[in-house]
């Protein structure tokens, strides 16, 4: 978001004002949306300023950030920031993105079987791993999905989990176009999510 400007691009002192006005204007989504995951980043702000956070401070381990990343590596290896191609490559197999003669779509099934398996590969090689709760990892797989979703196409297009994730940006250029989307969109398809078996 801070990439194309919809968010401030030195990534700091953001409100939950401009949360709201930037993923509606970028994606579509209604005001609620993320209130609760705003109020979260500002238990870890660094601004000095209790309604405001800067985008580095949401690496905070365990606040928000978690283990078991789809496309960053676990704190313990030292960088749960930044983009990670090793992390990034097997989640993209599983997504199906670059294999030949799959589907053009990320589905839920696919979505939801690729995040447990991150979790459970994350579990098998860091020794200090830790997610109590997988809501937080759910709920990521859950708003992207939303947020991406194409309803003719039954799924994301996996053109633009590619860019989002490899190219960091909104695939606008690719053909998304912001929906109408809710909290409630979201609760709904975290029920989904959770509902595969993985
Ligand atoms: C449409 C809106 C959003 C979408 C599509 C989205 C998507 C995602 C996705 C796909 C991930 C997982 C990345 C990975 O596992 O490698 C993620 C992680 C994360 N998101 Fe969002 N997000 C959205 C809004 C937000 C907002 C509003 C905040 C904070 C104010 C936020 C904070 C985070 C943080 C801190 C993580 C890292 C969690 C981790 O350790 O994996 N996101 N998001």
């Amino acid at each position: 978001m801070a990439n194309h400007g919809w968010l401030p691009h030195d990534g700091k002192n953001i409100d939950l004002a401009t949360i709201q006005s930037a993923f509606e204007a970028a994606m579509g989504f209604s005001t609620e949306s993320f209130v609760g995951i705003t109020q979260e980043a500002l238990t870890v702000s660094t601004t000095g300023n209790s309604s405001t956070f800067n985008l580095q401070d949401l690496a905070h381990h365990n606040a928000i950030e978690h283990d078991g990343s789809l496309s960053r590596n676990d704190a313990f290896f030292g960088d749960d920031l930044h983009f990670n191609p090793v992390i990034w490559a097997t989640t993209a197999l599983r997504y199906g993105i670059r294999v030949p003669f799959s589907s053009p779509v990320i589905t839920v099934e696919t979505a939801a079987k690729a995040r447990a398996a991150r979790v459970k590969d994350a579990k098998l090689v860091n020794p200090a791993f830790n997610l109590t709760s997988q809501a937080g990892s759910i709920g990521e797989t859950s708003v992207f999905l939303t947020a991406f979703w194409d309803e003719s196409a039954g799924g994301v297009p996996k053109n633009y989990a590619r860019v989002l994730f490899e190219e960091e940006r909104i695939p606008y250029a690719e053909g998304f176009v912001k929906g109408n989307r809710t909290l409630a969109d979201v609760v709904a398809m975290i029920s989904k999510v959770g509902a595969v078996k993985v």
